[in-house]
């Protein structure tokens, strides 16, 4: 059994499948040194910044499961995949914590504007009445998606005395309630919400999910938290909201094209943006 690692993985995991397998560590190959090699290998791990396309797929004339190290899986075809009987799999739980935990701190750093601040004191401006914060406590914070990550978000912020609505189509009203949540409408999250976080998957169906339409619904005041994936919020609508006054503030730590050079997003003051860093931390690398 041979298996390639194609992105930086944890060394606990590369240990656990020696343990297995013959495994080979090639990070940042380019798509065509991925072509040119997946023929060897039974299996193929990889994180997001490998693209397993069909090419890949079909190269893979022994390839047997490709496994996602983390939880999206939109840089894999999947169907692809599935039509050549290969496995997709990926690890759902390693860094719910560790993405639920940045997305707080997203949401605290967009409300106190602690990165803005932070960059005006130490470029020598002691002001003060420039960074007016606002509380969490008592604000309504709107979850797009309340799966694994949507659900540690919201259980930590009912601790922050916030009230939570959620849109998910795929959850109950049950399951909801149980953590203090009330299921509404995506109609009613985007008119009620203070602070809305999206913590969906990647998918043509959620693809463009946040657009001009749904941002002239909101409350000017709402600030807007994406550490899921880019392309669920249209970028360019994104930025003309808060250029425009109709959104307060975003923070973005998940891009359409990625590594992220040259975003539309990073023109913006009031947007703050980190380069997809919602995972990582030691723990989520090694539990993913
Ligand atoms: C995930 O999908 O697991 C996170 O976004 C982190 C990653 O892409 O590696």
């Amino acid at each position: 059994m041979r298996v390639l690692i194609a992105d930086p993985v944890a060394e606990e995991g590369i240990e656990a499948l020696r343990a297995h397998a013959a495994v080979d560590v090639k990070t940042g190959m380019s798509r065509d040194e991925l072509v040119a090699a997946i023929g060897e290998y039974d299996a193929l791990v990889v994180r997001s910044e490998t693209k397993v396309t069909a090419e890949v797929i079909a190269a893979g004339k022994k390839l047997q499961v490709i496994g996602r190290a983390g939880v999206g899986v939109d840089n894999i075809d999947v169907e692809a995949a599935t039509a050549k009987g290969i496995v997709v799999v990926n690890a759902p739980g390693g860094n719910t914590t560790s993405a639920a935990e940045h997305t707080i701190a997203m949401m605290l750093a967009l409300a106190r504007h602690i990165p803005q601040a932070n960059a005006r004191l130490k470029g020598g401006e002691w002001r003060r009445s420039d960074f007016m914060g606002t509380e969490l406590r008592n604000k309504t914070l709107g979850i797009v998606g309340l799966g694994n990550v949507g659900s540690e978000v919201a259980r930590r912020c009912g601790a922050m005395e916030m009230r939570i609505i959620a849109y998910d189509p795929l959850v109950s009203a049950d399951y909801a309630r149980n953590m203090g949540v009330e299921l509404v409408s995506l109609e009613e999250l985007l008119q009620k919400a203070d602070f809305i976080t999206l913590h969906t998957p990647l998918t043509d169906k959620t693809r463009g999910l946040i657009g001009a339409r749904e941002l002239a619904r909101v409350k000017p005041t709402v600030r807007i938290i994406n550490c899921a994936r880019g392309g669920i919020i249209d970028e360019e609508a994104l930025f003309n909201a808060v250029e425009g006054g109709k959104v307060a503030g975003a923070a973005v730590d998940v891009f359409t094209q990625e590594p992220a050079k040259d975003n539309i997003l990073f023109g913006c003051d009031r947007i703050l943006v980190t380069p997809h860093l919602a995972a990582s931390t030691a723990e989520a690398q090694a539990g993913a």
